[in-house]
């Protein structure tokens, strides 16, 4: 196979003695072939052209997770990203994971991410709800999400993550579904009500970069919305997320459209509108203020019906809204 020459832009973090760190890039020419892996060329580097390059790795087969980086901006695992498959231009541009304090060069410090893991109690509890009975449907749902190798790919292009620091992120969500879904679980509905807290499920923007990044197809956007819908079919309507989600579907089964000017206060209340006023002004003056006045979308009554059918047969959501179509 031939061999190409590549350009590889990494990122150099050294830390100071003051804690902080001094950031620059540097580049290496690197002889690949075109199906080496960016962990395969990374070798080459320390091995051949500068040692002090620090980075995570081990089993080289996309199993332990440790060699997850951002690579051409989205995080990857390098053991299983081809070298033509990231270039750009020439270039194979590699940082460290976002979200997550550096340590070293492409080393971070993944202690917050299994933080994170270890907040969502991820063991079976005995409680009322255990029931042993664990038919194939639960199985499945269980062992789906126990493909996750917690590399934390999801994590580092979390876009909530980047913007709330408390936000449980997607592997943690997703394990807690594991739990949730599992029958022999006891405690099914203190986790929903403990995941209700605004770190938890409702924080998701819904971006959906976790099931486009993941390497294990674990899709953790799709537990958490499997999660959301457990949560309201119990009743755990307190935070503001919740009162989103229940405004949004009463206005789109009333009129179609979303009524903008109140939908802030039943979201977050008197005081949290309050606390809004800035960015509603901006709007307004911008030009981008809602309609004040409530009127039907064309096509209400089709959508009615729809609603109409959809409460007629409502999911059963311990089983049917889990079941994903046979491979
Ligand atoms: Fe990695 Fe996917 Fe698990 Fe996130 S859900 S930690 S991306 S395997
Ligand atoms: Fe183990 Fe890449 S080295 S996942």
């Amino acid at each position: 196979m031939a061999v190409n020459l590549y350009t590889f832009r990494i990122q150099r973090n050294t830390p100071r003695e003051d804690g902080t760190l001094e950031t620059r890039w540097q580049e290496f020419r690197v002889e690949a072939e075109p199906t080496s892996t960016v962990l395969t060329a990374l070798e080459e580097i320390k091995g051949h052209q500068d040692g002090s390059l620090t980075f995570r790795q081990s089993c080289r087969s996309a199993i332990c997770g440790s060699c997850a980086m951002k690579i051409n901006g989205r995080t990857r695992l390098a053991c299983k990203t081809h070298v033509a498959d990231a270039v750009k231009n020439g270039i194979v541009e590699i940082a460290p994971q976002a979200n997550q304090p550096v340590l070293k060069d492409l080393a971070v410090d993944i202690r917050p991410f299994f933080q994170r893991v270890h907040k969502i109690k991820p063991y079976l509890q005995e409680g009322d709800e255990t029931d042993t009975n664990v038919g194939k449907s639960a199985y499945e749902q269980v062992n789906h999400v126990t493909q996750c190798i917690m590399c934390g790919c999801c994590y580092s292009d979390c876009t909530m993550a980047e913007v709330s620091p408390d936000f449980l992120g997607p592997a943690a969500l997703a394990k807690a579904f594991r739990f949730v879904s599992d029958p022999r679980e006891g405690a099914k509905s203190e986790r929903l009500k403990d995941l209700s807290d605004p770190s938890g499920m409702w924080s998701c923007a819904r971006c959906a970069m976790c099931v486009e990044m993941c390497p294990k197809d674990v899709a953790p956007m799709e537990a958490i919305v499997k999660l959301r819908t457990r949560g309201v079919d119990r009743d755990y309507h307190d935070g503001a997320g919740q009162r989103h989600a229940l405004a949004f579907h009463t206005d789109i089964q009333k009129t179609g459209h979303l009524n903008e000017f109140t939908l802030l206060m039943r979201t977050v209340g008197f005081w949290g509108t309050l606390a809004e006023m800035g960015s509603a002004l901006h709007l307004i003056k911008k030009g981008k203020a809602p309609s004040p006045f409530p009127h039907k979308a064309a096509g209400h009554d089709e959508l009615k019906r729809m609603y109409e059918i959809i409460e007629n047969n409502p999911l059963d959501v311990e089983t049917k809204a889990d079941e994903r179509p046979p491979e």
